[in-house]
């Protein structure tokens, strides 16, 4: 047989050859026996001594183009083994026919979501939050509040010490007196942050919660301006229908003061058998007050030339009566399923 038709015949053997050899081992040995150092191109190669010479690079050259040729199918059918292998990987790990069950997503706290959603209302209002020290000076807390240390309040304050003069604050005001202190008038400013009180725990106490201050200060500012914003943040996160109404108190860093109601979002105000107001229609969400000419004088501000408004309120206290939850305790207790109703 000629060598061209020889070599043909080999590349066509091996093509059929290739179709039934279905794994990496019978593609390793039809490679020996092909190309291999006995195999049976090596042994075409060895008709070659036999030819004249002057034939003998041709036929070299025919030799060697074989050679590519069935290189080139073994790899083709090397490619087609690893893609049946893939596939058959992908059967059997890659089931498309899986319910696609979506990885379950977290949800913002209702203590955090009611704190947004306060701090939000009050920066569209051009008010900047700040955050302060959980742990901060008497005077702070107390001194600079108009607060002198013999006075009563201090009781109500009453507080975890670390030093005589230094404790966890009970409240957020002490934010107001920093905040002045750092920045000349105006200024409107909200502080949400985390107060501490020694307070037995039961379904209205924690020793530890949060409250969101506020405070505005500059001149001509006056009642109605505390009045307005709070109806706004009561509306932000109670519906539109929300009014407040103030009841007179004693702060002795505001002067007048008073404690914020707002109407019961449980019944509408209309109470009766209102289980969230108890019946009166109104729910108590914070004290607030012009602050006191003694305070803006503590931080250096004139008391003639600014007037101010400030107001604190306890966020699970509104976060409570926003989802109507019956125990504070609830906030802490960490459990799925309570957290994942307000989610
Ligand atoms: N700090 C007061 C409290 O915790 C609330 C308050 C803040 C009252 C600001 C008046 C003005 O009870």
């Amino acid at each position: 047989m000629a060598l061209h038709d020889q070599l043909s015949a080999l590349a066509a053997e091996l093509a059929s050859a290739l179709t039934s050899a279905s794994d990496e081992r019978a593609l390793e040995e039809l490679r020996i026996a092909y190309l291999g150092r006995s195999g049976k191109i090596t042994e075409i190669r060895r008709g070659i001594g036999k030819l004249p010479p002057d034939e003998r690079p041709t036929a070299g050259k025919s030799i060697n183009d074989a050679v590519a040729g069935l290189e080139a199918q073994f790899a083709a059918a090397q490619q087609g083994i690893e893609l049946r292998k893939l596939d058959a990987e992908l059967e059997r790990t890659l089931d498309v026919t899986l319910w696609n069950v979506p990885a379950p997503l977290g949800s913002f706290h209702p203590i955090r979501k009611t704190i947004d959603d306060a701090c939000t209302y009050f920066v569209r209002h051009g008010f900047a939050v700040l955050l302060g020290p959980e742990v901060d000076t008497t005077r702070h807390n107390f001194d600079a509040l108009n607060i002198p240390p013999d006075h009563p309040a201090r009781e109500g304050f009453d507080s975890f010490y670390l030093r005589p003069d230094l404790l966890l604050r009970p409240h957020t005001s002490p934010m107001q007196i920093r905040a002045m202190e750092a920045y000349p008038p105006p200024i409107a400013i909200v502080v949400p942050g985390k107060c501490y009180r020694r307070d037995a725990v039961d379904a209205r106490h924690l020793y530890q919660f949060n409250q969101i201050e506020g405070l505005q200060v500059g001149e001509g500012i006056h009642f109605g301006h505390l009045r307005g914003m709070l109806t706004g943040m009561c509306r932000e996160l109670f519906g539109p229908r929300q009014e407040v109404r103030f009841r007179p108190s004693f702060f002795p860093f505001t002067e007048p003061s008073a404690e914020i109601d707002t109407t019961c979002p449980g019944c509408g105000g209309g109470g009766e058998s209102c289980r969230t107001c108890g019946g009166s229609g109104w729910i108590e969400i914070g004290g607030s007050g012009m602050v006191h000419p003694n305070v803006l004088r503590a931080v250096g501000y004139d008391p003639d030339v600014v007037s101010g408004w400030a107001f604190g309120c306890g966020i699970e206290r509104l976060a409570m009566v926003r989802y109507d939850i019956g125990d504070i305790r609830e906030f802490i207790w960490n459990e799925p399923s309570f957290l994942e109703q307000l989610a």
